[in-house]
């Protein structure tokens, strides 16, 4: 059931939308709104508003927008229902009464609870006859009692039912347990242990959540290590090992390592900013969280075949989320952990000489590059030159990218023109494709759903069309000189949406007449929240594409929708009013 209206109403005016957000968003006030960076993508200028009339906010670059429910459920990643809580509890008011569904943030809760509960027993059993051989198993890898503390580790007992045992008897049900990924069904049907016979590390959210566990054999079987499934508290590709210590860390950057191991071994010899993906490749998400809290990555992966291709993977990741990569190569052995093991005493301070010594990823990538080509011989070296100025090309900063030109000339002994009129190329080509990439995007978001605006609210519209309309808008706000041609073709008429056509036509009636348009030119004539979804469509379709083949893409889109929803508005007419349409046709046409 959904929450009384009421209630609602008063949670959003207990609530003021200005001074929720005030919390999260530096605001500076403008006008009758406040403007500030945006908290939800990597906001240069101040592109996010709050609407203190409508109590809405919206973010012109990445297009956020709603209500300060919606709000809280995207900074402090809350479904609705634990959003509407927070801020309940923030304007201390009671929650209505078990009369509204909330069955879902119930279950994430107890699976919470489970695996809180799961950490406890599994840490307790290191003091336990059955649990020592894991205590002494971490001890052995050289893990102080304290580092074992510090990250709640634990030991999976050598049985079937311990655990399962265990939170059955604190009153958690087979459903919990099953949907926690704590017990799993045998095939009797009866409730097994997930982890068996492995010490077990504990990984927790930034809210101090335990939402998974890795668990680790002691011996050689496989899998070296499980890990939980997906639940509805845990996504694989989500969440970093260690984060929320490292978040808190005073380095200006992350380290970026493979296993559990490494980032407790890196956290215990003193670099407390260490971090894993949890045995997955490093996915966006996971880039996007990195990024929010410092500038710099160094990756640390293993210096096997597996962690190199690993690397060069993560650095395209990294990179596109432009975090500033590094690489550091553990030299002599393996992985970090080992590193530093095997150095003694040592340890700690020869792995600070390699931080402080590391490469950016381009010099590694030109490094990785010169090895797989013989320079001592002529061809050899001009097929090095080539492919590393197809690898510079990649680089958007053209100071950064001549930097690296220049380098790379004297290291290797060549003309910096000829290799510049090389490097432009692959530029010129890159920029080609990445506006043909545009393109298809374009052509694809054709096909989502759309924005409503006020005055279509309601009304069911060809999605298609509003799509292309919206371009079109954006379109000609930034290439004003296009109107003549695209007004002919396209007359406010065959503009479906209804205030789609009214800003076209101010647009285009604007252009025509030789006056500029930008979306703040409007002002006078639409509302303060049509002018927002205007600076929305345009903000939206503005960084797309301004090529004139986009153009004719959204001009056939429109009018071929246009020729659809006549042709389905004239089969519901009578055949009279048919005859009337073509009548009233050819005489248009013999005009
Ligand atoms: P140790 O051998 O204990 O030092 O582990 P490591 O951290 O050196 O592990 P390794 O380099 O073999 O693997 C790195 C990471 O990949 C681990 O921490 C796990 O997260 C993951 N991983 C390794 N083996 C497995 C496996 O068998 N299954 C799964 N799901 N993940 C694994
Ligand atoms: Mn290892």
């Amino acid at each position: 059931m959904a929450l009384p209206e009421e209630f609602l109403e008063e949670l959003r005016a207990n609530n003021d939308i200005t001074s929720v957000i005030s919390s999260y968003v530096n605001l500076k006030k403008r006008g009758r709104n406040y403007v500030g960076k945006c908290p939800f993508h990597n906001d240069s200028t101040p592109s996010f508003t709050v609407y203190p009339d409508t109590e809405s906010f919206y973010c012109f670059g990445c297009a956020a927008g709603g209500d300060v429910i919606t709000f809280i459920m995207r900074s402090e990643q809350l479904v609705y229902i634990d959003a509407v809580k927070y801020l309940a509890q923030r304007a201390g008011m009671q929650m209505p009464e078990n009369n509204y569904d909330d069955s879902f943030s119930k279950l994430r809760m107890r699976i919470l609870e489970a695996n809180r509960e799961a950490a406890k027993f599994y840490h307790s059993q290191f003091f336990s006859e059955a649990g020592f051989q894991g205590l002494s198993y971490l001890r052995t890898r050289r893990l102080s009692d304290q580092t074992i503390n510090k990250f709640g580790l634990g030991f999976a007992p050598d049985s079937w039912t311990a655990l399962t045992d265990h939170l059955l008897n604190k009153r958690f049900t087979r459903y919990e347990l099953l949907q926690a990924n704590l017990s799993v069904e045998s095939k009797k049907g009866t409730l097994i242990d997930r982890f068996r016979n492995r010490v077990m590390f504990p990984i927790i959210d930034l809210k101090g959540n335990v939402v998974a566990f890795g668990g680790r054999i002691m011996t050689d079987e496989k899998p070296k290590y499980l890990n939980t499934s997906d639940t509805p508290v845990f996504k694989k590709g989500e969440g970093l090992f260690a984060f929320n210590i490292a978040k808190n860390s005073k380095s200006d950057k992350f380290i970026l390592c493979e296993g559990y191991m490494d980032v407790i071994a890196l956290h215990q010899a003193g670099f407390d900013f260490a971090v894993a993906a949890l045995g997955t490749a490093l996915t966006s998400n996971q880039a996007r969280m990195l990024k929010k809290y410092k500038e710099t990555v160094v990756l640390c992966y293993d210096s096997d075949n597996a962690g190199q291709l690993a690397t060069q993977r993560a650095i395209n990741i990294l990179r596109k989320e432009n975090v500033n990569v590094k690489v550091l190569q553990i030299p002599e052995g393996k992985d970090p952990d080992e590193y530093i093991k095997r150095n003694g005493a040592d340890g700690a301070l020869k792995f600070k000489l390699l931080l402080d010594s590391i490469e950016s990823d381009i010099d590694y990538k030109l490094e990785q590059l010169e090895t797989q080509y013989d320079i001592t011989d002529t061809d050899g070296k001009v097929r090095f030159l080539t492919q590393a100025a197809r690898m510079l090309s990649e680089i958007k900063n053209d100071i950064e990218r001549n930097v690296y030109a220049s380098k790379l000339c004297e290291k290797y002994k060549v003309s910096l023109n000829d290799f510049e009129l090389q490097l432009a190329k692959f530029v010129r080509s890159n920029n080609y494709r990445s506006s043909q990439d545009e393109f298809k995007r374009v052509k694809k978001q054709l096909t989502e759903k759309p924005h409503v605006s006020a005055d279509d609210k309601g009304v069911k519209k060809a999605t298609r069309a509003i799509r292309a309309e919206e371009a079109l808008i954006s379109y000609l706000m930034s290439n004003p000189d296009m109107v003549h041609s695209v007004y002919e073709k396209v007359p406010p008429e065959k503009i479906s949406s209804e205030f789609n056509r009214r800003v076209y036509t101010a647009l285009t009636q604007r252009l025509l007449s030789g006056r500029s348009a930008g979306f703040i030119d409007f002002s006078g004539e639409f509302t303060e929240e049509e002018n927002a979804y205007i600076a929305a469509v345009f903000a939206k379709f503005n960084n797309e594409l301004n090529v004139p083949q986009a153009c004719s893409e959204y001009i056939s889109v429109i009018l071929e929708e246009n020729e659809k929803q006549t042709a389905a508005q004239l089969a519901e007419k009578s055949p009279e009013e048919i005859q009337k349409y073509f009548d009233d046709m050819m005489k248009a046409k013999k005009k």
